[in-house]
């Protein structure tokens, strides 16, 4: 049984599709043991007591530095001992102490093609009104393994969607939640649980 962390800060829609498709059976063998939020308030706190999940807030507001904080949740995952974590819209930055026993364990979901629209100060919301602003006709989702440089760790699956004349920020939030995000993270987990992903340099092979 794969035991699966789950780190995030708002609204939890991409908590909630794995959530489903271990319902579902689309992930095999696998539970969501915890989820972690860095936000009192977020929806994905509601989302796991729904489901039956445990949680925990962990601020990085309560410490002093950011290694503590990032300390703090790596021994939360440790003690619920986890197996894979993945950052579900989590907007925190996570530091090199916090991945410690978790190489090639850490997966995240980005709402463009990296290495378009990535990096520090891409994210959520911001990411599409910055493909809009680009005037992109195509943008999409990927879902990458995590190391210490954001969004810059090795992928694992990305889906394009088409932008439309008409989009806003929202909808064009919407579409690639909607068409990639909820798709292609649910399929990656599938293919981590089912132990088919090997990481050679920067490649992840799919076997
Ligand atoms: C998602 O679009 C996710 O890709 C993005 O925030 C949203 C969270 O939605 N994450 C990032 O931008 C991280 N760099 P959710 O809470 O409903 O899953």
């Amino acid at each position: 049984m794969l035991r699966i962390g789950v780190l995030v800060s708002g609204g939890g829609t991409n908590l909630q599709a794995i959530l489903d498709a271990i319902a579902t059976g689309e992930i095999p063998d696998a539970r969501v043991e915890l989820v972690i939020s860095n936000k009192q308030n977020a929806y994905a706190l509601t989302r796991a007591s729904e489901s039956g999940v445990a949680s925990a807030v962990i601020s990085g507001k309560s410490f002093k530095n950011s290694a503590e904080f990032d300390r703090a949740l790596s021994r939360a995952l440790h003690a619920a001992k986890i197996d894979l974590v993945l950052l579900a819209g989590f907007m925190a930055i996570l530091g090199p102490d916090f991945f410690t026993g978790l190489e090639n364990k850490v997966m995240n979901v980005h709402p463009a093609l990296i290495p378009a629209f990535s990096g520090p100060g891409y994210y959520g919301l911001k990411v599409h009104e910055a493909v809009l602003a680009t005037g992109c006709k195509v943008t999409g989702a990927s879902v990458h393994f995590v190391t210490p440089e954001v969004d810059a760790g090795p992928l694992i699956l990305q889906k394009a969607v088409e932008v439309r004349q008409d989009d806003d920020a929202e909808t064009l939030q919407k579409r690639v939640m909607e068409e990639a995000e909820w798709k292609i993270y649910p399929q990656a987990v599938r293919l981590f649980a089912q132990g088919r992903l090997t990481v050679h340099g920067h490649q992840v092979i799919i076997s």
